[in-house]
């Protein structure tokens, strides 16, 4: 493709794969975790190659990596080898620059929980303590460690499950559930940035999955190569679960303006104008209007 730069990811050094990797595939979740070694000392490090895999079994993986610059481990890759528990707390904006603390690479033996003011709360089933100030926290027992390679760079899959979960009140809506509007949850993205998933960042879309939508590729062709209407538009127009009948067409149709716009000989200006049309349907979240309209050309 024009303007577009393809890269054989053998071909750069891991310093470079490493940055378009961890730009690109973001926001990732943070997974403060806390760990044990075999004499007791607890490590506490936050993880952003992490995620949620299975939930029956309830599994999250995350992965301390092999230092690129010396291919050294981490600590936390240590301790679950030697003793396979941990807790993932989760991290939001409250706690965000206590847990960018607690990532100084400290000598072995030292507590982040200490050096980042964080304070520890005895688990109810594991030996790793838990963050208190964390919205929620999951004890796991690691039930795998996969090592993908041996190389500086290599990640290292820590695969935990869930045992305990513990919410804090706080973050419950009225209905009892967690509430994503108070979580207010941070996330990684390229070099030292991160994301606030506040209200303002927060967005819903209607899942697709509770109605069959009839799918772009069923709109008429003026729609799907239209210039007016973006790809989210078609996206949303796409997921309506049927055609308009001629009722709701006909409703349109006799309509002055679009009388008007209809008797245009010019295609594509006919069909720019009733795109646009539609498209102020689309904004007020009148979804089966924009369809009609779109189907009266
Ligand atoms: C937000 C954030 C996310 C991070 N994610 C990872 C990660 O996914 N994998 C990794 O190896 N290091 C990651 N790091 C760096 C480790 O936290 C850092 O190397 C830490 O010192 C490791 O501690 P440990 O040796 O005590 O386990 C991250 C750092 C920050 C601040």
């Amino acid at each position: 493709m024009k303007n577009t730069t393809t890269i054989d990811p053998n071909s750069i050094s891991t310093a470079a794969l490493h940055q378009i990797l961890l730009t690109a595939v973001a926001p990732r979740p943070i997974a403060l975790a806390s760990t044990i070694d075999k004499n007791g000392n607890i490590n506490l490090s936050p993880f952003s190659f992490f995620n949620v895999f299975s939930a029956n079994p309830p599994i999250l993986i995350f992965s301390p990596a092999r230092r690129g610059r010396d291919n050294t481990t981490k600590h936390t890759y240590e301790n679950v080898k030697e003793v396979n528990e941990t807790v993932i707390n989760i991290v939001n904006y409250a706690m965000v620059e206590q847990m960018s603390l607690t990532s100084t690479e400290y000598d072995k033996g030292v507590n982040e929980f200490a050096k980042a003011g964080f304070t520890p709360i005895p688990s109810e089933k594991i030996k790793p303590p838990r963050v208190a100030e964390a919205p929620i926290s999951f004890e796991c027992v690691v039930d795998n460690i996969i090592e993908l390679g041996t190389k500086g760079g290599a990640g290292n899959l820590i695969i935990s499950r869930v045992v305990t979960i513990h919410i804090k009140d706080e973050y419950k809506g009225v209905n009892g559930k967690l509430d994503t509007k108070k979580l207010d949850l941070v996330a990684r993205m390229g070099a030292n940035w991160y994301t606030r998933a506040n209200e303002n960042a927060l967005f819903e879309i209607p899942k697709p999955t509770l109605t069959k939508g009839i799918g772009v590729d069923k709109l008429p062709l003026h729609v799907i190569n239209s210039e007016i209407l973006s790809g989210n538009d078609l996206g949303r127009l796409g997921n309506i679960a049927q055609k308009p009948n001629a009722i709701s067409i006909n409703k349109w149709k006799s309509e002055k303006k679009i009388q008007s716009i209809l008797k245009i000989l010019d295609s594509k200006i006919k069909h720019k104008k009733i795109h646009l049309i539609a498209k102020k349907q689309l904004k007020n979240n009148n979804l089966e209007e924009a369809l009609s309209i779109l189907f009266c050309v």
